[in-house]
């Protein structure tokens, strides 16, 4: 929806429920370095349902991350999420100009986007001639509502940033995992699909790969969220203790029983539920492999138990798994935050586009 213009590195800047995770990306030859990586948390109601309900905070929290991470670049990919957002493959005639395509993308919007085209931002990709029929280009059409992505520039604005790119956060997932994930799954052939779940604090997403490609994505609402409640309410902690204390610690022996294990069990059960799903969808397509995203995965007691429930190998999606980084990034923060930075990375890679 943004054409780049300058040749700064561009930062992936992820706005999500919990945080503002930011990271840059260099790469060299066929590998990628972090050069710069920061995740600063949001107050507990500055961005609910996915829509920023406080953009000054969400601004601070950016400018404080752009400064705790050391970039020096100003130039910002972000994403709305999947939820807001409409995208469809169209089918037009090859050999149209510029202004024909334009003029046929917004009769094709008008058809297929439940929202009047005055009220959207529209933007379109050309993905090369329909397979099996050279008169023809299928073409990515993908629109949102105007406040969603206006309150998203806003926020990177006031936290210093210039938006040069907007995707969608499912694409960006696809891109974390073609470019990233893909890569090292070495045992893993084209033919063998590979489901990840992105587990975040209130949504859990479920994409499935198969044969290079993304062929299912679903998001349900469930997430780390609950978890955090559990530990406010149980032990009368605010939102901020209760976040802290399940990653470091310190809390009552009866946490691992009394809360600990019931979350361990449910989302357990519910990622084998949202797989579920997928195979009423899919029936002929065979999960081999199960990758654990977001940073509920953090935990990683949840790849042997998931691994137990649906019989499919499970293992920790990390995005930096084989990437240098420079020295002003902290290697504690790189591996502790690894899972939750999918959609950043995501992100940060459309610089290489
Ligand atoms: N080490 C950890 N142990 C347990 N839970 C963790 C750990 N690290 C992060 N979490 C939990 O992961 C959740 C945040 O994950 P993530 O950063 O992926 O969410 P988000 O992207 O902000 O949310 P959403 O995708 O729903 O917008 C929170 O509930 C947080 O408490
Ligand atoms: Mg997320």
């Amino acid at each position: 929806m943004f054409r780049r213009s300058q040749k700064q590195p561009l930062l992936g800047l992820d706005i999500s429920s919990t945080a503002v995770k930011l990271v840059e990306l260099s790469r060299t030859r066929d590998a990628y370095r972090v050069e710069a990586m920061a995740i600063e948390p949001l107050p507990e109601r500055a961005i609910q349902d996915k829509a920023i309900m406080d953009p000054e905070a969400v601004g601070t929290a950016i400018r404080k991350a752009v400064k705790d991470s050391g970039t020096r670049s100003k130039c910002a990919a972000i994403a709305v999420p999947g939820s807001v957002a409409v995208s469809k493959v169209v089918t037009l005639p090859a050999g149209l100009s510029e202004m024909e395509l334009e003029t046929q993308i917004r009769m094709e919007a008008d058809q297929h986007i439940p929202f009047p085209l005055e009220e959207i931002n529209l933007d379109f990709q050309v993905l090369g001639p329909t397979p099996g029929n050279p008169g023809t280009i299928d073409v990515l059409l993908a629109a949102t509502r105007s406040e969603n992505l206006e309150s998203r520039v806003a926020a990177a604005e006031l936290g210093g940033l210039q938006v040069e790119i907007v995707d969608i956060e499912p694409f960006a997932l696809e891109n974390a995992y073609l470019e990233l994930l893909a890569p090292r799954l070495t045992d893993i052939t084209p033919e063998m699909a590979v489901a990840l779940f992105d587990i975040g604090s209130t949504v859990t997403s479920l994409s499935v790969f198969h044969q290079g490609k993304m062929i299912y994505t679903r998001e349900h609402p469930f997430g780390g969220r609950q978890h955090t409640d559990e530990i406010m309410r149980r032990y009368q902690m605010t939102h901020a203790e209760a976040s802290r204390a399940k990653r470091q610690g310190g809390l009552p022996e009866s946490y691992v029983e009394e809360v600990l294990e019931p979350f361990l069990e449910l989302t357990t059960q519910q990622l084998n539920r949202f797989l579920q799903f997928f195979y009423a969808a899919h029936p002929n397509v065979h999960v081999m492999r199960i990758l654990l995203g977001g940073g509920v995965a953090a935990m990683q007691e949840l790849n042997e138990r998931v691994a137990h429930s649906t019989g499919v190998e499970t293992t920790t999606a990390n995005p930096f798994i084989g990437m240098s980084r420079a020295p002003r990034v902290a290697s504690r923060v790189i591996n502790e935050d690894a899972t939750a930075m999918l959609i950043a990375c995501g992100l940060a890679l459309r610089g290489f586009d």
